[in-house]
């Protein structure tokens, strides 16, 4: 052999074995760059600074379109999770005075009475958000929003850990564990009603707060039980809440469900889902798929439904190919600013791949499943079963996968401004900066991902302990936030009705129980058993609460169009249900229009 033949030999070698070797040197230049930006940004973000209470980690210094200048829950507690893993992987102390102010603030917030609720019954820690001086936020809001103490109590079991094993008992029992106590009895207390999800939006019950619910009192009934507080309730709550969460997983379509509201799966492929999927993680949970491990095959097919439903819909994803990454939003035909890809649901894709690689080199050996297949085919055919470390298949997935997930934080790199600075989402158009600037959630997103890429992986949260649930989960899913709930009928006829079957008509309206106008969430009109030509559908809402709705009709045919009814004026049909009782909507006629 010739010496250049030798060479490029060897190059062709190194890059099945490491991928191209020019895209992960450059996908760790970015991350090596952008980590010390990113947390500078999120101390810059957390009280004293700009003017915020110590310890308030505010959502975005952005006062104006939109307004972020406020402290959510959520957001707080997972960027505390991140840099409490911080700590523990990089010995950080210099984090923990950060990390103490702001447990104490919580007790603050915790004892806010607010619109959500008040703190005697602890239902106003389902508030979402707060002011920055830490006083009650007043407007309207989506609330309550459940995931906010699940995802608090599991920051102070991280932290809680690290402090007793560091000699800071004392801030464990004063500090911590009240805060913690309060978590821990609003999730046993409240999981199983509905609340708004992670994004705001849809009131019901979603993947991302149920399994980060169950994370919350697994963990936090054993970390109690260090302390003397175990109480076994939180642990019969976190039994009856797994159960729950299997029933987001739809065996028909191989995707995990992002929403049940009144048993009704309201939106399928979301990002939201990904976002739990990488909070759940257990590096010791191997890739059980009962706790949905990022390397589970229902996490995977998750993955890849996900990834493909963003394929093509947005500009910048053009000229990809089909096992090439891509930039997520949070979810199709999102319409908040427009729906761009973001931040952090794009690295949340890639972390959950790093999460697996790291579990796959930890047993060395990777299963490929009837669920998960679709995933492993991206790469090039494969069959089910299991592949050792050895063995060449799991060699050439391994590498395929990393360089994939690489793809997902270089298309964040390529739309990173040169300051490093990084907004909520970039456009779907051309990757410039959309919404709230210096979001601190995407700051975090970006540090967990590259720990995760960096294999520095956070502690176990004891999910391998976790038994699969059998039989009927009990108590059954109580989804109701108030026990009035409303029968509301909706009953149309159609002006030119032709041949049985041809068209349905459906409902669709401005609140979430009515698919809040998504044609694709309309709800279906059943024909009438003793009336020809009337068709009804009978739903559950919430007592005094006004609605806009109006009828559409579907051709019973594949791609089939949909119409809208001409409703005299072109405006909306309208409707308010009672405090109690039921209620039956006027007998509508649905008008085609002449065009
Ligand atoms: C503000 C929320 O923060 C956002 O998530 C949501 O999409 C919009 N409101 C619209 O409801
Ligand atoms: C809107 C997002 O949908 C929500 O998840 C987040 O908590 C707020 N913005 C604040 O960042």
């Amino acid at each position: 052999m010739k010496a250049a033949a030798i060479v490029s030999a060897i190059v062709l070698l190194s890059q099945l074995v490491q991928g191209s070797p020019q895209t992960v040197s450059s996908t760790s230049k970015y991350l090596k760059n952008e980590d010390p930006i990113a947390v500078q940004r999120i101390l810059d973000n957390i009280g004293p600074n700009l003017g915020a209470k110590a310890g308030i980690v505010v959502a975005s210094p952005s006062t104006e379109d939109p307004n972020y200048f406020y402290t959510w829950t959520r957001d707080g507690a997972l960027t505390m999770k991140s840099l409490v893993e911080r700590l523990i992987a990089e010995n950080d102390v210099s984090l923990i005075p950060t990390i103490e102010n702001y447990i104490k603030v919580q007790l603050t917030l915790q004892h806010i009475d607010n619109l959500s609720g008040n703190f005697s019954d602890l239902s106003g820690l389902g508030e979402p958000k707060f002011m920055v001086n830490a006083t009650e936020f007043t407007g309207d809001w989506g609330r309550p929003q459940r995931d906010g103490p699940a995802l608090r109590a599991t920051a102070l079991v991280a932290y809680g850990k690290y402090a007793q094993k560091h000699n800071n008992k004392k801030f464990v029992t004063e500090s911590l564990w009240p805060v913690l106590k309060n978590d821990l009895d609003y999730v046993t207390k409240y999981w199983n009603l509905t609340g708004f999800d992670l994004w705001e939006e849809t009131s019901g019950s979603s993947f991302f707060t149920i399994s980060a619910s169950h994370r919350a009192l697994f963990e936090g009934f054993s970390f109690a039980s260090s302390l003397g507080h175990g109480n076994s309730s939180y642990l019969t709550q976190a039994k009856n809440i797994l159960c729950y969460l299997q029933s987001f997983w739809d065996s028909d379509a191989n995707v995990i469900n992002a929403d049940i509201a009144n048993g009704k799966l309201l939106r399928d492929l979301d990002s939201g889902t990904t976002v739990g999927i990488i909070h759940g993680f257990d590096s010791e949970a191997g890739c059980d798929s009962t706790t949905f491990q990022p390397c589970s095959d229902r996490a995977l097919a998750h993955h890849y439904a996900l990834v493909n439903s963003f394929r093509n819909y947005y500009p910048v994803n053009n000229g990809k190919s089909s096992n090439e990454a891509v930039a997520l939003g949070r979810y199709i035909h999102d319409v908040y600013y427009n729906g761009n890809p973001w931040y952090l649901t794009t690295l949340a894709a890639a972390e959950q791949l790093y999460d697996a690689i790291y579990v796959w080199k930890k047993q060395g050996r990777l299963e490929i499943t009837t669920i998960s297949e679709s995933f492993f085919n991206q790469f090039g055919s494969v069959s089910v079963g299991t592949y050792k470390s050895s063995s060449s298949t799991y060699k050439k997935i391994v590498s395929a996968v990393s360089t994939y997930a690489d793809g997902f934080v270089d298309m964040v790199a390529k739309y990173t401004p040169a300051d490093g600075r990084l907004h909520e989402q970039f456009s779907g158009w051309n990757g410039t900066s959309v919404s709230a600037k210096d979001l601190t959630w995407s700051y975090a997103s970006l540090m967990t991902a590259k720990a995760a890429r960096d294999g520095k992986v956070p502690d176990s949260w004891g999910a391998k302990k976790v038994s699969a649930p059998k039989g009927k989960c009990s108590p059954g899913p109580v989804h109701v936030v108030s026990n009035d709930i409303i029968s509301v009928k909706f009953v149309a006829t159609d002006s030119e009705l032709t041949g049985f079957g041809s068209t349905s008509i459906y409902v669709v309206g401005s609140i979430p129980e009515l698919g809040s106008w998504s044609t694709s969430a309309a709800i279906l009109l059943q024909g009438e058993p003793d009336t020809y030509g009337v068709y009804s559908a009978t739903i559950k809402l919430p007592p005094s609460t006004s609605f806009e709705y109006k009828y559409i009709e579907k051709l019973n045919c594949p791609q089939a169009a949909v119409e809208w009814e001409d409703y005299p004026g072109g405006g909306n049909r309208e409707g308010t249900t009672p405090k109690s009782g039921s209620l039956t909507l006027p007998t509508a006629t649905f008008e085609h229009s002449d065009s």
